[in-house]
């Protein structure tokens, strides 16, 4: 290929890097390899393909120009695809399907929005509290309850549809789905794909996975179609109803289902993730948590009931939520392919369709954006600290039109959920986390877990 001049660590013929590859820990594998390339930018060597891998943030200014680099729907997505089909996530931008549910969705996701979802999230915030009441003094595991308000938000505010996850000590049978094949999903990411098909026995699990989600959704669609619901304003009814201001058409009833999906997965993962670092980053700083118990007991002292509009009001906690998703970001690469052939940074030919990765927790880290950047400052995010930085060198959320479409959903979620927590409870972490990251689609804290103490005398 004519990628030669981008540097490579040295491989092994036909496989390439593959076997160096750890499959339980792809991203941390790419942002240590990008830590041995002082140029920012590597290639590695896949069966039967290449991938460049990038992470300086001039190359990612470039990337980022929606003129020249679009979205490919390549491995992992395309194997991801087989779960969401043509969501939003998993669609390609010249899919009209794309289009049409972006126009139709976008303004089910204005900040002016996030107001109506307002009293479903703080139900689902207390439910959340009142568990950790229960368990008061006991271990709990971060990750696992952050998952179970998550879900639950995005099913009641998306769908009116109560997965009650607080309920039940046992895994929801959608998320054990989910679980069990994004795993084989981003299993295949460096299988040479006669490799995959000869695997009968995973793929028919993996479809069996499929079918308990999609049946499950379509359920929540039947129900919906048969109880009227007229009433309701959630993503559900907008889709069923709206249609699209520029073809003047309806979405598919597979489309449909394939955004419900997405929005379940989508919807959860990442933002139970930011929440579990965030814990996790405030344990490790007492002075920024004490910054925080601060606001609180200013805006929300005693108990105060949350309003959105005093949710508006925070600051400190904003800005925990900005630098977890700097140095603990969720998810840990977006995807990019040029439109034509095209020279990157004025000296490294990609050939028209080349998938390029940004590796986004190297990215968040480079030297020539960040001074310090390991350490966990919220004060970069004060207004006059944010006109400083590079403007390409923060990509927690993507890019673009193919930006996260839920961006305002996770951080006022999230907001709520950490100052309700907050607000309740004191934390103490009895076991001295050591932290170890768990990759699925997405990267959490594994076993992390916390003890609390109630704030306040029970009412
Ligand atoms: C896309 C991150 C929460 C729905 C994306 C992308 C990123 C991202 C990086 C771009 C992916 C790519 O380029 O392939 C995050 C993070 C979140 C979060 C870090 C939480 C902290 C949410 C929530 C929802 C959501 C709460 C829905 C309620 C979506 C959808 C897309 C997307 C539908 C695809 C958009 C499109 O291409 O049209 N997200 N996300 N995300 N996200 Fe999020």
């Amino acid at each position: 290929s004519n990628l030669k001049t981008i540097p490579a660590p040295r491989g092994i013929p036909i496989v390439g890097n593959a076997l160096q590859i750890p499959s339980d820990g792809p991203a941390a594998f790419f942002e240590e390899m990008a830590g041995q390339f002082p140029e920012g930018i590597y290639r590695l060597a896949l069966p039967g393909r290449e991938l460049v891998l990038v992470s300086d943030p001039d190359l990612v200014a470039e990337l980022c120009d929606e003129s020249r680099f679009y979205k490919p729907i390549e491995k992992p997505h395309s194997d991801v695809r087989a779960i969401a089909g043509d969501g939003l996530f998993t669609a390609r931008g010249d899919e009209p399907n794309w289009g049409k549910a972006h126009r139709i969705l976008m303004p089910a996701f204005s900040q002016r929005s996030m107001k109506s979802y307002f009293p479903e999230m703080l139900e689902v915030a207390d439910a959340l509290v009142g568990k950790w009441r229960r368990d008061e003094g006991k271990d709990l595991d971060v990750v696992a309850d952050m998952t179970r308000l998550t879900l639950d938000t995005i099913g009641i505010t998306g769908f009116d549809y109560r997965f009650d996850s607080f309920g039940s000590e046992e895994v929801h049978p959608f998320l054990q789905a989910l679980a069990d094949s994004l795993h084989e999903a981003m299993g295949r990411l460096k299988q040479p794909p006669f490799v995959t098909a000869m695997r009968r026995r995973q793929i028919r699990t993996f479809e069996e996975n499929v079918r308990v989600m999609h049946s499950l959704v379509e359920e929540v669609i039947r129900e919906r179609r048969a109880g009227g619901g007229d009433d309701r304003r959630d993503l559900l009814s907008l889709m069923l109803n709206a249609v699209d201001p520029e073809t003047g058409e309806p979405l598919s009833d597979e489309n449909i289902r394939n955004n419900v999906v997405t929005f379940l997965i989508a919807g959860h993962e990442t933002t139970s993730g930011l929440l579990s670092y965030a814990l996790y980053q405030l344990l490790r700083n007492p002075h920024v948590l004490a910054q925080a118990y601060a606001e609180i007991d200013r805006l929300l002292p005693g108990d105060t009931v949350p309003t959105y509009e005093t949710i508006m009001k925070l600051n400190v906690i904003p800005r925990v939520l900005d630098e977890t998703l700097r140095l603990w970001g969720p998810i840990p690469a977006i995807a990019l392919a040029p439109y034509e052939d095209t020279v990157l940074g004025g000296r490294y030919p990609l050939p028209k369709d080349q998938q390029v990765m940004v590796v986004i927790p190297a990215l968040h880290k480079h030297p020539k954006a960040w001074d310090r950047p390991t350490e966990f400052d919220i004060d970069r995010w004060l207004p006059e600290n944010i006109s400083q930085h590079h403007p390409h060198a923060y990509k927690p959320f993507g890019n673009g039109e193919r930006a996260c479409i839920g961006r305002q959903f996770a951080l006022t979620e999230a907001r709520l959920a950490l100052a309700l927590v907050l607000q309740n409870f004191a934390i103490t972490d009895p076991n001295d986390y050591q932290i170890k990251v768990k990759e699925t689609l997405t990267r959490k804290p594994e076993n992390f877990m916390v003890r609390v103490r109630s704030r306040q005398p029970y009412e």
